[in-house]
This record gives structure tokens, sequence and C-alpha cells, in this order.
């Protein structure tokens, strides 16, 4: 291969170096699509792509969800967002619990490029944990509880769980994915459309398990989650400016960490848009 790997300690992920994303041909990108089903997380150091880069290098991966949007407290003014009054910082601080992005959408994202342009002095690393591993690790027992579960997702449902409501008028969050429409219905169990492999799908989005008790949905969803999120399946990337991301959102969850607001981290974040034949979830409604 025309680049070098060097897997993660963890059970997924590595990091990608000895290569330029811009001027990557055909065939080192088919190998490194390759290499991406393999880890679920790429990590490639230092690459300083723009922001129009970033888009073409995402683009190679399929059609966008969004091409690119910033993940920042830093303002259009540039001045730095920190009051939790502020719609922006509500959503930055729901980024960080555990989530997969867009399963609140019709069609789950297929994956995200995400980059650090500038990062605070301390935190604000970003983590993933292994829906595959997860699944493969749980007990005879959950798999057969779970195999035919679904769950609702909703961002409203996860921001509002939080305390976080956004603003009626003058938001300054574009309100992208908050629309309190007919929730889809995703199973909890699903298997990875292109490596086969069965996996979980859950986050804060995901509640309201039909079948079970508010209580009992709860405490299965944040169970899951939990046990997800433990070692080895989990890695934090402490985030270099120019450093940049791919990940595969349909056997992934991440988060943000938490970082003193006052200082500025400003992140760059392209949106791969699921394939619908397998990452389409109807509504209830439309389910029965
Ligand atoms: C996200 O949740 O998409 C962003 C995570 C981060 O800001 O590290």
């Amino acid at each position: 291969m025309n680049f070098d790997i060097k897997p993660i300690d963890a059970t997924f992920g590595a990091y990608v170096t000895r290569l330029d994303l811009r001027t990557l041909d055909e065939a080192d990108f088919a190998d490194l699509y390759k290499t991406w089903l393999d880890f679920s997380l790429l990590v490639f150091p230092k690459q300083n792509l723009t922001t129009r880069e970033q888009v073409a290098f995402a683009k190679r991966f399929g059609e966008m969800e969004f091409d690119i949007v910033p993940i920042s407290n830093v303002d259009k003014s540039g001045n730095v967002v920190k009051s939790d009054e502020n719609d922006v910082v509500k959503i930055l601080k729901g980024n960080m619990g555990w989530h997969q992005d867009s399963t609140y959408m019709p069609v789950q994202a297929k994956g995200a490029v995400f980059s650090a342009h500038v990062v605070p002095s301390k935190g604000g690393e970003t983590g993933w944990a292994d829906l595959t591993a997860a699944y493969d690790a749980l007990d005879a027992a959950t798999k057969e509880k779970i195999k035919d579960l679904k769950a609702y997702h909703s961002l409203h449902h996860s921001q509002k769980k939080m305390g976080f409501i956004q603003k009626d008028e003058g938001s300054e969050y574009n309100g992208y994915g908050l629309h309190n429409d007919a929730p889809p219905l995703r199973p909890l169990v699903k298997q990875h459309p292109e490596t086969g492999r069965m996996c979980l799908t859950i986050g804060r989005h995901a509640y309201g398990i039909p079948g079970l008790t508010e209580e009992e949905s709860e405490t299965l969803l944040s169970d899951l989650i939990d046990f997800t999120v433990r070692a080895p399946r989990v890695y934090y990337h402490q985030w270099e400016p120019g450093d940049i991301v791919i990940w595969d959102n349909r056997c992934l969850l991440h988060q943000a960490r938490p970082w003193d607001m006052n200082e500025p981290r400003v992140m760059y974040h392209s949106r791969i848009a699921g394939d619908p034949a397998s990452e389409f979830a109807p509504s209830a409604a439309a389910a029965s």
C-alpha cells in the first residue's frame, strides 16, 4: 500500500500516514476505502486541508448529507460563545453525549470527515466507541433480548432531555435535525451494509423502545451505551490543528469531551449520506 497504517490500541481505528489526502489516485483511494471499512476510524495527523479540500476528500466516500459546517464555539463575529443560553452552545454540549449522527433523520449518515482548526489547551478530545465489538461481546441472553427491539431516535428529544430547549426566534443555531416530526424507529441490532458484521444502533438520540416501559427502555439503552464505551472498545483523539479523521457512523458512537469554553475550539464537519437501502428507517406511523 502507498501509505502506512498503525492500528490504534483499541478494537478499531488506525493512524494513517505517508500520504497526502489531496492527491490520492484512484488505486490508492480504493486501498484507503477498504482500510476504512476494516478499521471504522482513520486518523490522518497534520494534513492541514482547506475546507474546500476537505469536502473534495469527503465526496470520494459517497453522496454528501451536507458538505461542511463549523462545529465551533466562535461566532461569525469572531467572539467565543460560552453561555448555556446560546443555542450553538446547547448543541456543542449535547454533542458531549455518545451518539451516532443523523439517526434522528429518515436516513442515518454513512460517515463523517472531521478536522481540527483551533484546539483548546486542554480537553476537547473526540471519543469514538465500537458498536460492532460491543455487539460481539454481549452475552447470549442480552443478544436474544434485543434482537427484535427498536427505538425511536430524535435530536429534539435528546436535547430537551438535557434541558437544552432552543429559542423560538433569534436562534444562533441553524436548526438542522431539530424537527419534531414523527421520529424514525430503528432496530437496536443492524447488519453493516458493507462489512456484513452485526452492530448496535444506540446513543443519546434513542428512546422509547416499543413494548418496554419508559424506565425499562432508558435502563436498557443506557446499559448498552455504558457497555459499549468500555476499554478496549473506546478511543479518544487528542487533536492537533491540521488533524483530520474519517469515521464510519454506521458502527461507531462518538462524543466530544468538555473543554473550558472560554477557549476557542474550531472544528469542521462534513457529513456523508447513508445509503437509503440500508440506513433508511420509517417513522412508527409509516412502519405500521
Ligand atoms: C460531533 O458530535 O459530531 C462533534 C464531536 C466533537 O466536537 O468532537
